[in-house]
């Protein structure tokens, strides 16, 4: 599978597309398997309990040992199905063609859960504090999600805008919290960026949502019983690296650096 050129075209215009279908279902089983069979050995260690589902273990592991949950969480990013994906030809062929390079930087995978009792959002942001000024992210929920019950929520054609500073935009948008989104929707309130409206897609699980560095783009919380659980995982050009040109640069580019100038 690869992108043709109306999704290229899209993704330009827009700064983002969306590919129906990206990660199937058979990926995401085997994703939920390996995760599963994951969380048994801390849920074993602490109860006997028989339980209905992954998200009810998932659910008991957080009440009952938050360090151990963590650790859970920490390990996903290192299952065999998650990296596999990152680096799986469909994966690679589009961060290659949309980045335009034959060699491109894979950045590590990372499993997302938002659950109900933790009203956790991400504002919107844009996606600094990479390896380069041009990243590739894949954002697929490994559930169905919508505006109703939470997801994630993008401003189109943003990325034309370029890098963004405004108050507190030196921070990353977790760090910022709820004041944030009050800031970011200000700014888009402002006569010449009113057209700049954030959209909400209906995603099915496996759909991908593919963005760009400056594209303005966070999530907003889940409101359902279920788990959201969303695969993400991104590429870095390697031209537009800092760390590559300079040797006082870091590895990733600063929150507070001038990214408009990064060549
Ligand atoms: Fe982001």
């Amino acid at each position: 599978m690869s992108l043709n050129k109306k999704d290229i075209n899209k993704f330009h215009e827009n700064g983002f597309v969306i590919i129906k279908n990206f990660l199937k279902k058979k990926e995401i089983n085997k994703i939920f398997f390996q995760m599963e069979e994951m969380i048994d050995i801390p849920i074993k260690n602490i109860s006997k309990k028989k339980f209905k589902s992954f998200d009810e273990k998932y659910l008991y592991l957080l009440k009952k040992n938050k360090i151990l949950k963590s650790h859970f969480y920490d390990l996903t990013k290192l299952l065999d199905s998650i990296v596999n994906i990152a680096v799986s030809k469909k994966f690679l062929n589009v961060g290659k063609k949309l980045l335009k390079s034959d060699t491109i930087l894979v950045d590590t995978p990372q499993i997302r859960a938002d659950h109900k009792s933790d009203k956790r959002f991400l504002p919107q942001h844009q996606e600094l504090n990479q390896i380069s000024k041009d990243v590739i992210s894949f954002w697929v929920p490994l559930v169905n999600v919508n505006k109703k019950g939470g997801g994630i929520f993008l401003r189109p054609k943003t990325h034309h805008l370029g890098h963004l500073t405004f108050k507190n935009s030196n921070m990353s948008a977790t760090s910022d919290s709820r004041k944030r989104q009050k800031t970011v929707d200000k700014i888009f309130s402002k006569n010449k960026l009113k057209k700049y409206k954030s959209i909400y897609p209906s995603l099915n699980a496996g759909d991908a949502v593919i963005f760009q560095t400056f594209v303005f783009h966070g999530t907003t919380p889940n409101k359902l019983d279920r788990i959201r659980w969303t695969y993400i995982s991104r590429f870095n050009s390697i031209n537009k690296t800092p760390y590559l040109k300079n040797a006082r640069s870091t590895l990733r580019i600063p929150y507070d650096a001038d990214y408009n100038n990064i060549i």
